[in-house]
């Protein structure tokens, strides 16, 4: 089965889904009809077992640049509801495991969706940040809580307050990711790694992704929905606004008045 929902690529193969992000010209940002494909996706895979995995991949030289921030400009998130906050509910609690193929920058929501994927396996030339204070905004995906689990607090503080980034081998060293590869390699073995998941018995992957995850869910949860609250807010704000605005007229944000 293949099939192309807007700028997402979708394709399933014995087992295997693909999701391949394919706006490379916007570098892979990622639009409100975006969010719902993929939203879309992984609620038709969560269910059965012709789906036994998922492959979450972008291009070799950008996985996402996050947001479209052109799209959160002129049409913010207004509820719970909105494709974003699908998403990200629906990656959070997928039952089936999840595999990353990241190469290039992964910005925001390009970083934080990979908090909620089981295996992620990175070009050498992935660089990841997460610039939510830059645009005036709070962090998402419960990354407020999960990065500072996995990255210890001063350097979530050092990710999150100051938004800068961080190379392939230093998300190795804290754990975002599994293995650095060169980037020409990176699909390829994310590919196999599924291709092995797929092999297995789905009821056991499921189960065991379950234990790993007990006690944990409903905390992140709770956190993404507080989170949503604040940067659905912040959106409308004049620090967001004047950070939108300068970036797509290609000038320096001034905060000078926020
Ligand atoms: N939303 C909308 N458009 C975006 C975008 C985004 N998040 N990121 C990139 N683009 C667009 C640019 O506007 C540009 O469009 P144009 O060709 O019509 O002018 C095109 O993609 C290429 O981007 P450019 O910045 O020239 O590429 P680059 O290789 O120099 O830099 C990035 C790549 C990812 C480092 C840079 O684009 C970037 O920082 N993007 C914004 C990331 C961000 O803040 N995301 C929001 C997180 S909440």
């Amino acid at each position: 089965m293949s099939e192309t929902q807007n700028d997402i690529l979708v394709h399933t193969e014995a087992g295997v889904t693909t999701i391949t992000f394919n706006r490379v010209d916007k570098k892979n940002s990622l639009t409100r009809a975006m969010y719902a494909a993929l939203a879309d996706t992984f609620e038709a895979a969560a269910q059965g077992t012709e789906v036994r995995v998922v492959v979450l991949q972008g291009d070799l030289a950008i996985f996402s640049a996050g947001n479209d921030i052109g799209d959160f400009l002129q049409q913010p998130p207004a509820s719970q509801d909105s494709p974003v906050f699908r998403f990200l509910r629906a990656i959070a609690t997928f039952p089936k495991p999840v595999v990353a193929a990241v190469c290039g920058p992964a910005v925001g929501i390009g970083t934080t969706m990979l908090l909620h994927c089981d295996l992620v396996y990175a070009g050498d030339n992935a660089a990841f940040s997460m610039p939510f204070v830059n645009l005036g905004l709070c962090p998402e995906a419960a990354s407020s809580l999960l990065v500072p689990q996995m990255l210890g607090y001063h350097r979530a503080a050092e990710a999150l307050l100051l938004g800068e980034p961080f190379l392939a081998e230093a998300a190795l060293e804290v754990g975002l990711v599994n293995r650095v590869v060169p980037p020409t390699e990176c699909n390829a073995v994310a590919q196999a790694q599924a291709k092995k998941l797929a092999a297995k018995p789905l009821s056991a992957l499921v189960e065991t992704k379950r234990l790993l995850k007990k006690g944990q869910t409903a905390t992140v949860l709770e956190r993404m929905a507080e989170e949503g609250e604040s940067f659905g807010r912040m959106l409308r704000e004049p620090a967001a606004r004047e950070a939108f605005t300068a970036f797509m007229e290609k000038r320096r944000p001034d905060f000078s008045n926020c």
